[in-house]
């Protein structure tokens, strides 16, 4: 099988906000997960990891309906996504690839407000909500000093925040953000995961949330969702970045390293996230770069 979910089946039975029932996702010829299964609950801070190329992105794209099961169910609040689409209101969403917006002369209020007149699902959003609904959104990610600065002036991590205010507009139950930590420095890394956990809180949402590097999520997530190698492990840290369990999402041997109350995966001495992190440092998305470390073999068999 390759599903590891330590989640118990209390947990299973509650009322589940993002639910895979046996997923197979396929893109091409290649599958990039297979026969996944696993569950997250109300009010989840789940860190979504796993190398370049594991099916983190593709992953949020099927959860919205972008990419389509080649089995299995999907199930977002009780419902399945092919019926919603992407329409789907209960869903924000970041995307990876975002390096266009510093280019981008629009005001941040206007950036914001482009989402709620409807570019963000061409769902129409009554007028008069789109106003209330923008400053709201403005307001949680306290970004109004930025609503009337381009975005094209404004540094990464204040950009992360309009884009993250883009998230919440119509009051989303589940937030899916696409490697949020991307090109920023340690500093405003620490600043994007404080003010994603407070909102969360706030609002009382569930967020998923990808990322190179686990260190940084230690104090923010609840569990890990580790991808790799056509699986995928949910639990919490202790259970789930273990060398057993990431030696087979690698189909590699790993170790891993607990010093100070950091975690490090190594792969044959080198410390796979790390490399990873500043990898995505130089490009910042994409997956037309080489792989310099071990990642899941093509076709995702089952390890
Ligand atoms: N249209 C496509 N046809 C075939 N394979 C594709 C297609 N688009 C993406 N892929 C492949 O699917 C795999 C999963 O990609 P995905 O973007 O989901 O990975 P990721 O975990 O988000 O990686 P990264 O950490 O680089 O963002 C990659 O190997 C990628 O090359
Ligand atoms: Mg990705």
């Amino acid at each position: 099988m390759s599903v590891m979910d330590f989640s118990s089946a209390a947990t299973a039975t509650q009322a589940s906000v993002l639910t895979l029932s046996h997923v197979t996702l396929a893109l091409g010829a290649r599958t990039i997960l297979r026969d996944v299964s696993f569950s997250v609950g109300p009010n989840e801070f789940i860190g979504v990891l796993g190398p370049n190329g594991a099916g983190k992105t593709t992953l949020m794209r099927a959860v919205l309906g972008l990419v389509k099961a080649a089995q299995g169910d999907i199930r977002v609040l009780g419902e399945p996504v092919a019926r919603k689409g992407r329409g789907n209101p209960s869903i924000g969403y970041m995307p990876q690839t975002r390096s266009a917006l510093a280019h981008c002369h629009v005001r941040g209020r206007d950036f914001v407000a482009m989402a709620a007149d409807g570019h963000r699902w061409g769902l129409p959003i009554a007028r008069g909500r789109t106003r209330a609904d923008v400053d709201r959104a403005l307001e949680l990610v306290d970004a109004r000093a930025l609503a009337s600065r381009p975005l094209s002036e404004l540094s990464g991590g204040e950009r992360q925040r309009l884009l993250l205010a883009q998230c919440l507009l119509g009051q989303p139950e589940l937030l899916l953000l696409d490697e949020p930590l991307i090109s920023l420095d340690p500093n405003h890394q620490r600043g994007v995961i404080e003010l994603v956990r407070r909102v969360q809180r706030e609002l009382g949402m569930t967020v998923l949330f990808s990322a190179h590097e686990l260190n940084p999520l230690l104090d923010a997530l609840d569990r890990v969702l580790y991808l790799g190698n056509g699986a995928a492990a949910l639990g919490s840290v202790d259970e789930v970045i273990t060398a057993p369990v990431l030696s087979r999402l690698y189909g590699a041997p790993i170790d891993v390293m607990r010093v100070h109350g950091r975690i490090f995966v190594m792969s044959g001495g080198v410390e796979i996230d790390k490399a990873d992190h500043e990898h995505g440092h130089e490009h910042g998305h994409g997956h037309e770069h080489e792989h310099k470390h071990p990642h899941p073999r093509d076709g995702g068999q089952d390890a």
